[in-house]
């Protein structure tokens, strides 16, 4: 099935909140790229956005909000995080802030880290949505992975169509370069990606000086160890369960293994997907040894397999 392209208006806008609510995946124009949107609280629909994608991992994602109050519902903002929020949004400037205690937001869609991103976008389409819906969409560019970014809802079709539910057509998108990632850690800004404004105003409006992510304690997207790391030992592709272990069960669990908690009893990677994040840290909380069965390494559970292999490597360098 191909989704249907639809021209921004007030009813296209009506039926994609209506997809949204429902956890399926829209498309929709910001002033940088096409976003492949989905209700940030609802896991599943995020699972989907990552299979959808063809992700091999769990980036985190960007929640896109449509006012400040609804980003300080997810992120906690400091001063310093307040004062880039109100001088560049609406806009292309996406803030890594900690993450609120109860956010709306899956753990899936920040990949299990303590540390939300956060962006309100400069296109009214976007916000209207967003408005409609009343909640947090999480939205990566909507592309195929290692794909381009794509800036018009044509871009979006010959990539994606048969794989979301409804493209909504805002014409090119202004900006066509993606955000610019700044992390706020404590009183130091970090400038994760560049992007479509300049890290020198950035700077201006904070009157301090923005740095590389070598220079900052954070790492850089690509090399920091942005998943939370258990500090339970895990044990992989486990068709028993030993003295002392929990067990993490995906689909059957094997014969006389009582499961502690199942990431899908009926076998479907994308609840799995879903559920990964939240379950790991509810046996981590549990326990100090976790056996996890196996799971197909095909679709989204690639990305799934990803994730747990560098969770039982431990602190070793892995190099996300
Ligand atoms: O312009 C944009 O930002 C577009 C439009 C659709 O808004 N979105 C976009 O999303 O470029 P995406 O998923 O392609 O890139 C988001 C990047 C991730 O790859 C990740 O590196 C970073 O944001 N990110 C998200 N949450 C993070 C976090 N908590 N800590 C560090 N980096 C994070
Ligand atoms: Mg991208």
């Amino acid at each position: 099935v191909t989704a249907p392209v639809l021209p921004v208006s007030p009813e296209a806008l009506d039926q994609a909140a209506a997809v949204i609510r429902t956890g399926g995946l829209v498309a929709i124009p910001t002033e940088t790229v096409y976003g492949l949107a989905a209700d940030a609280a609802n896991g599943e629909a995020v699972a989907r956005i990552y299979a959808a994608k063809g992700r091999p991992r769990f980036n985190p994602l960007i929640c896109h909000v449509s006012s400040l109050e609804m980003a300080r519902r997810i992120g906690v903002f400091s001063p310093l995080a307040l004062r880039l929020a109100e001088a560049f949004w609406p806009g292309p400037l996406s803030l890594i802030a900690p993450r609120a205690a109860d956010a709306p937001v899956s753990a899936l869609a920040s990949a299990g880290l303590p540390t939300i991103a956060v962006r309100m976008p400069d296109h009214e389409a976007a916000l209207d949505l967003i408005r409609r819906v009343d909640r947090p969409l999480a939205a990566p560019s909507a592309n195929l992975s290692e794909q381009l970014s794509p800036t018009t809802a044509q871009h979006v079709a010959a990539q994606l169509s048969d794989r979301l539910d409804l493209i909504l057509d805002g014409g090119p998108c202004r900006s066509g370069v993606e955000s610019t990632i700044i992390a706020v850690d404590g009183d130091r800004l970090v400038q994760l990606r560049p992007g479509a404004i300049a890290r020198a105003d950035i700077a201006g409006v904070a009157e301090q000086q923005v740095m590389s992510p070598e220079e900052g304690a954070i790492r850089a997207p690509g090399m920091m160890q942005r998943h939370y790391a258990p500090r339970a030992q895990l044990r992989l592709d486990a068709s028993d369960v030993r003295e002392g272990e929990l067990f993490l069960a995906f689909g059957d669990p094997p014969r006389g293994v009582a499961p502690t908690l199942n990431l899908s009893t009926r076998g479907d990677l994308i609840e799995a997907a879903s559920n990964l994040f939240a379950m790991l840290h509810e046996l981590d909380a549990r326990g100090t040894h976790i056996a996890i069965a196996p799971l197909p390494d095909e679709g989204i559970g690639e990305a799934i397999c990803d994730r747990l292999k560098r969770a039982a490597a431990r602190s070793a360098e892995v190099g996300v």
